[in-house]
């Protein structure tokens, strides 16, 4: 797909994760049988993605490099860049701005892993199209711990609210986001939230203000798992390892 970048976004303390990631990112700690980034990774790269950036911390990028290389050995270019601070997600079009050069992208938290026949004919169609932003929506029975979204009638959104204590529906958004070329110009006007980030959620809401944001909802035949905590981390190793030693797939491998 030409002019279409990815994004891992690997940054973050995990502080939820402590102590298990005192000395190491989240996104390298294990899930089953490979470090958790290789999930979001292989996401893009069967996405016929060819130009991959990952945002790391500063200690941690040898790390990632040692780990990933260059991505000569699955046929795309990988690049690293740091992020200085956890600042939030779409400080990451801030600092990929110069990368991207006015390309479309795809962004993916490298903690967040989906599964699904069809997900590739999925993304490729909203690849395909020409200018807005797509997010998409998984059916949760926790909103409260993440982006939601607002629908009215039809589906259509009429705003999303970042981890609400009253959740106005159960759709989730998730931590995979496509964007035009607009991405970074609109990430460099947000203001920072109560938390001091630049909130993914609030690029999605101006995006929202100019008619220009489109949701596709993952429904059943879909799994979108987070590894936040102790205990969706193993929920997740266990999901891999029943589908792996069950259908004898392998998830989350590039080649595969
Ligand atoms: C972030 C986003 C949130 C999204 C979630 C998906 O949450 O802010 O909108 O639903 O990722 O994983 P955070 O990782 O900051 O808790």
């Amino acid at each position: 797909m030409n002019n279409l970048k990815g994004i891992i976004l690997a940054g973050g303390n995990g502080t939820r994760l402590r102590p298990m990631t005192d000395l190491i990112s989240k996104q390298l700690l294990p899930i089953y049988n490979k470090p958790m980034i290789f999930y979001p990774l292989s996401l893009l790269i069967k996405a016929q993605i060819k130009e991959i950036l990952i945002i790391t911390k500063p200690d941690e990028q040898e790390n990632f490099k040692k780990l990933i290389g260059d991505g000569k050995k699955w046929n795309v270019n990988i690049d690293y860049i740091i992020q200085p601070e956890p600042k939030g997600i779409a400080q990451s079009f801030i600092l990929a701005k110069d990368w991207l050069n006015n390309s479309k992208s795809v962004l993916v938290l490298g903690d967040n892993l989906f599964f699904g026949q069809g997900l590739q004919v999925l993304l490729s169609s909203v690849f395909k199209k020409n200018n807005g932003a797509t997010i998409f929506g998984y059916q949760v029975s926790d909103p409260e711990r993440y982006g939601v979204v607002n629908l009215d009638k039809n589906n259509q959104i009429l705003s999303i609210e970042e981890k609400p204590r009253k959740p106005k529906s159960n759709w989730a958004v998730t931590g995979l986001y496509f964007y035009d070329e607009r991405a970074p110009y609109f990430a460099e006007k947000l203001k920072p939230s109560a938390r001091g980030e630049l909130e993914i959620t609030d690029l999605n809401n101006l995006y929202l203000k100019n008619s220009n944001l489109n949701i596709e909802f993952l429904r059943k035949g879909f799994a979108w798992l987070d590894t936040g905590t102790p205990d969706s981390l193993l929920e997740a190793s266990n999901f891999v390892r029943i589908i792996e030693t069950r259908q004898g797939l392998s998830l989350g491998d590039p080649n595969s």
